[in-house]
């Protein structure tokens, strides 16, 4: 890993599209803002379409800043300029590759560069394998100086495909050179959970079967599926947000301390969990797809109506599931794990519910059994209001004895400056050859074993209101073992 980020070039293939408008540019010109690109950055942005000039492409750039937020000021509207630049890859026939890459020699030259170069795939998943083929036949896969290729979700669409992707690419590039994209490794409050989990030892001292009775992940969203119906429907939940983000959530709770803390121990760890997990079964998981309901206060289409999808379409918004991770530490715990759209509020949160005690001293002394107690219970929030929350029982100041619950609570916007967004984070690590936060060849492999199974079993998903926390059989997951998701 470099101490600083060295002169290169940022190559964005798919530079015409929303990712590199409303998350890639932003993030680029926050992280020149804030000064950690102190040597000289350029981008390149590559797509099919010709036609489009270094000005038009500033222009549109500018236009996309703006829509971020960024007030189109002097020192934006130069960075533009100064920074911006495009080059057509046209049908993406080998001779376009090669002029892709003369195009970078000749920038290089005139800018001075070392021969720094990160390829930035920003791309749907269908144009990985040609993009990554032509920019090797090209010899782009090598420079005089490093080479980095950095590829977006999703990873394959199953454990078949995932694994021809990673065969494809490790003809190409080394593992050292691929940097694969899951944008919730980038979030702060994932970061700090890990500093939360080893640099705590009074945490980390109660984080087993011991002590933990469950362990409860949500990943709730209030939006539809948007206007990607196209991608959304041949992906459903499942694709989409549990065998990567969810999965990297359950990773990152239940795995060892690493040796260091550096990316081949972290990752190594997150394998070992994964490895650890027995197949899952079919009375575990429960699909559901949401139906007409109210969200917020205002009145949602269900997903049948929305615009694009078919109206037979058996595609899952919400995937819940338990599942076990049968290794020396978690034997036992049931982790549930949950995701959907058009849930009542967005929020991501991990839930680590610890045991009650074995036998309780405190005997109620009348009918409102003001006595019981309650699991102590540490929330983890990522998103939004990001921050921690233990709760704990108190004695009430009268007599008898009632007991009640309290909380100790930490949020992180009443303590440092606004949190920068995953892609800043996870750009700058590009730069800096930093890889724990992306996911290894044979991590992304392992969280498609294990859910590839599922994706031939689906079910017809069961309908849920929108607006609601999925369907009932989501519910009885916990409840069989009378246990809840934690209210909101
Ligand atoms: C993306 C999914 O990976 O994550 C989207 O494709 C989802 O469907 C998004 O909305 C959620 O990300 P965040 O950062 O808004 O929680």
């Amino acid at each position: 890993m470099d101490k600083e980020v060295k002169s290169h070039l940022f190559v964005v293939l798919g530079a015409t599209g929303d990712l590199m408008h409303r998350k890639l540019l932003p993030a680029l010109f926050h992280l020149g803002q804030k000064g950690l690109l102190r040597k000289k950055s350029l981008i390149l942005g590559a797509a099919r379409r010709s036609g489009i000039t270094d000005e038009d492409f500033r222009q549109q750039a500018r236009e996309s800043l703006t829509a971020a937020g960024v007030p189109i000021d002097d020192p934006a509207s130069r960075w533009c300029s100064s920074c911006l630049h495009y080059q057509s890859i046209g049908k993406g026939t080998e001779e376009d590759y090669r002029s892709l890459g003369r195009r970078i020699e000749e920038l290089e030259q005139t800018h001075g560069l070392p021969g720094n170069r990160a390829f930035y795939l920003a791309l749907p998943p269908a144009a990985f394998p040609p993009t990554i083929s032509g920019l090797a036949q090209a010899g782009l896969n090598q420079s005089k100086g490093w080479t980095r290729l950095v590829i977006e979700k999703p990873f394959g669409h199953n454990l078949a495909s995932a694994r021809e992707l990673n065969r494809l690419v490790h003809h190409h590039f080394e593992e050292s050179q691929i940097y694969r994209i899951d944008h919730y490794l980038g979030k702060e409050t994932v970061q700090n959970f890990l500093a939360f989990r080893f640099a705590n030892p009074i945490f980390e001292s109660l984080w087993n079967r011991d002590r933990i009775d469950s362990v409860e992940i949500t990943v709730a969203e209030s939006l539809g599926i948007e206007d990607r119906a196209g991608y959304y429907d041949r992906a459903g939940a499942l694709r989409d947000m549990m065998q990567n983000h969810l999965t990297q959530l359950l990773t990152l709770t239940a795995m060892e301390v690493p040796a260091a803390f550096d990316a081949e121990s972290i990752r190594h760890e997150k394998v070992k969990v994964l490895r650890s997990i027995p197949p899952l079964r079919p009375e575990d998981v429960v699909f559901g797809q949401y139906a007409r309901g109210q969200v917020e206060g205002k009145k949602a289409p269900g997903y049948l109506e929305e615009t694009g999808v078919p109206p037979d379409s058996h595609t899952e918004t919400f995937v819940a599931m338990r599942v076990e991770v049968a290794n020396w530490r978690w034997q036992g715990v049931p982790f549930y794990l949950r995701t959907g759209k058009r849930l009542p509020q967005r929020l991501s949160r991990i839930v680590i519910t610890f045991r009650r005690p074995p036998v309780s001293v405190f005997v109620p002394t009348d009918s409102t059994d003001s006595c019981s107690v309650h699991s102590n219970t540490l929330v983890i929030t990522l998103q939004p209001d990001e921050g921690f929350d233990l709760h704990f029982e108190v004695k009430t100041p009268r007599r008898p004895i009632t007991l009640k619950t309290q909380r100790l609570s930490f949020r992180y916007a009443e303590t440092f400056e606004p949190l920068s967004g995953a892609y800043e984070t996870l750009l700058l690590d590009v730069l800096t050859g930093e890889q724990t936060l992306f996911v290894r060849a044979d991590e992304v492999e392992a969280s498609w074993r294990l859910h590839t199974p599922l994706l031939d079993r689906r079910a017809a998903p069961d309908p849920y209101r929108a607006g609601t926390w999925g369907p009932t059989a989501a519910d009885r997951l916990p409840a069989r073992e009378n246990r809840i998701w934690l209210p909101v």
